[in-house]
């Protein structure tokens, strides 16, 4: 795992930008993998301004997102259909037809979980998945509890993760309690995992889950498997990790790292 801690949370933001627009560019036709959240905001506004200026081309990108709440329909203003349009689809020139997330309204839920699996590797698989963590250290909707094995689902959420988003809906109590999310498992299977963890509030989580040791009760910790694994914090949520000063270290001076060092 490469773990980079930068000064402020918009500087975090404004890295993991630079480096899913590197990565665009290294192949255009990218499968990229998304996650929604407060945390991811300025990312896509970023890469909102990247594409817009002409530094990033999404024009044969195909994306695949983490999470759906079961039972919203996609015009529902609280649906992760709507916040990916609203921040990121909507500003990029990303054909919308190449977007995918779980339909929160299938009939058939194994059916549909089934389809998204299968969509991904009849793609060939991500090549990036972004990816934030929940203060449960979810990944995904991947609750406490969730096998690092496990494949696209609805999950029932736990109290931590409603409590967590709940504040977002109106009322509160019309949150759905149930969600699809990819598996552990199936983000484990992307070529590189770019985690972005910015505020105080995730420096417990984002140490257990980075420093700690591996279990299913921290679906995030299931990244120290991961060969290719870059977690980017802001001085806040990197509070409380054992090896922050290393991880510095190996920043400034490791020359993988030359074209980012003075970004
Ligand atoms: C959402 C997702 C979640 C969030 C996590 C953090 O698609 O995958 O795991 O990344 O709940 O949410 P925020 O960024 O709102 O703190």
């Amino acid at each position: 795992m490469d773990v980079i801690i930068c000064k402020t949370s918009a500087d975090a933001e404004k890295l993991t930008a630079r480096m899913i627009a590197d990565a665009i560019n290294a192949k255009p036709e990218f499968k990229l993998g998304l996650a929604t959240g407060a945390t991811m905001e300025n990312v896509y506004a970023e890469l909102s301004r990247l594409n817009q200026a002409g530094e990033v081309d999404f024009s044969q990108v195909r994306s695949w997102n983490l999470d759906e709440y079961a039972g919203l329909a996609p015009e529902h203003d609280q649906s992760y259909r709507y916040y990916m349009n609203k921040h990121l689809f909507n500003n990029v020139n990303i054909d919308i037809r190449n977007t995918h997330l779980p339909d929160g309204l299938a009939e058939d839920e194994e059916a549909e979980a089934a389809r998204y699996d299968e969509s991904i590797d009849e793609a060939g698989g991500i090549d990036l998945w972004l990816v934030g963590i929940g203060k449960s250290g979810h990944v995904g909707f991947n609750d406490p509890g969730t096998s690092f094995a496990s494949r696209t689902h609805v999950a029932y959420l736990n109290n931590t993760t409603y409590e967590q988003n709940k504040i977002y809906f109106n009322p509160p109590e019309s949150m759905p309690r149930r969600a699809y999310t990819a598996g552990v498992g199936t983000v484990l299977d992307a070529k590189k995992v770019l985690q972005l963890i910015t505020g105080e509030r995730k420096a417990a989580i984002a140490a257990a889950a980075i420093e700690g040791p591996m279990t299913a009760m921290i679906s995030s910790s299931a990244l120290q498997l991961h060969p290719d694994t870059v977690i980017i914090l802001d001085e806040a949520a990197a509070a409380d990790l054992k090896l922050k000063d290393f991880y510095k270290e190996v920043f400034e001076n490791d020359p993988k790292w030359a074209k980012y060092q003075n970004a």
